[in-house]
């Protein structure tokens, strides 16, 4: 249902197209928005197309979606590797790396090529949304929009407002998600929002379960699953979010000052430092074909 006092939007920009980054623009897509996908190279614009081909692919498998509805899809999406075509946006979704400077480079970027009445989100999962707003000279127009994953699956999407950010902007982007089927929440500009705060201390606690060798990766993930009805056990689904994430997600909410349960657990900085970020590198905590 569409807020009817929000304004239209018909064009999205998308920065990034990793794992969130392309199911964001395969969400906006799917609901007939024209995307324009933004990439730092060819081979992450491959990537990212590889990504959106093998999900819509998914869903013709299964026969909830026909090719021609997947090659109409595909073609509302233009990856590229200029920001300058994210002028006729008007939303744009950053989606990369969790890393403030970056984020606040491309929200310098943004100033001399979006429109001014474009609204700025962020993806976002524990950076502050206030400081990565003060990269850009329009902070008023900028959110946090955090799509959970897989964004083309996961329902809820926490809205981020800083003290700055316009009501007008928030009631858009309250529109706009709703539109997309999504159930969006409310809250401030705090590390971890709602859902990171309350998810992330029981996923650390999972990984010094494992460490610690007091149960296999299996039983921890089967106790969850079917003691507690959770769709994916804490260590698969650590796999799911990508270990460098879910690390940085810790440790943003450790520095931060919350207690001691967001310390990283040593083993998650390891497998990161090796290279088993989970399943995108087809290792973590389970391997992956
Ligand atoms: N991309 C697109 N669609 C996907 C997908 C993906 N990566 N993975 C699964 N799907 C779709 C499938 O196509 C299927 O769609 P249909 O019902 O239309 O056929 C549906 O999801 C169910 O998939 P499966 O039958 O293959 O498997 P499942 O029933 O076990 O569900 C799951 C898989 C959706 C991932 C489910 O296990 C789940 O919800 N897990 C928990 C995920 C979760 O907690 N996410 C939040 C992580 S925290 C976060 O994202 C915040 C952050 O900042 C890190």
């Amino acid at each position: 249902m569409t807020d009817e006092t929000a304004r239209e939007f018909s064009t999205v920009g998308v920065i990034g197209l990793g794992t969130m980054g392309a199911g964001i623009a395969e969400v906006f897509a799917r609901n007939g928005y024209t995307v324009i996908g933004v990439e730092l190279n060819d081979g992450a614009v491959e990537r990212g197309h590889q990504h959106l081909e093998h999900s819509t692919g998914r869903a013709v498998k299964r026969e909830k979606m026909t090719a021609e509805q997947q090659a109409e899809l595909l073609g509302r999406i233009t990856l590229t590797t200029d920001m300058k075509a994210l002028a006729v946006a008007d939303l744009v979704v950053e989606a990369v790396v969790e890393s403030l400077e970056v984020k606040k480079s491309i929200f310098r970027l943004l100033d001399g090529i979006v429109r001014d009445d474009a609204v700025l989100a962020t993806n976002t999962s524990s950076l502050s949304v206030t400081e990565i707003s003060t990269a850009n000279s329009k902070p008023g127009r900028v959110i946090g929009v955090h799509f959970f994953n897989p964004a083309p699956v996961q329902n809820l999407v926490e809205i981020i407002r800083t003290v700055v950010t316009e009501p007008s902007v928030l009631e858009d982007v309250q529109g706009v998600l709703r539109g997309l089927g999504k159930n969006p929440v409310v809250c401030g500009d705090k590390a971890g929002f709602i859902a990171n705060t309350l998810l992330f201390g029981y996923l650390n606690h999972a990984v010094s379960m494992y460490e610690g060798k007091y149960a296999s990766r299996e039983d921890i993930d089967a106790a969850m699953r079917f003691g507690c009805g959770y769709p994916m056990g804490p260590l698969a689904l650590l796999d799911l979010i990508g270990l460098d994430t879910a690390y940085e997600i810790l440790d943003t909410m450790y520095k931060q000052g919350r207690d001691r349960l967001h310390a990283p657990a040593p083993i998650l900085k390891q497998y990161v430092t090796a290279g088993l970020l989970g399943r995108k590198s087809g290792r973590g905590f389970y391997t992956y074909e």
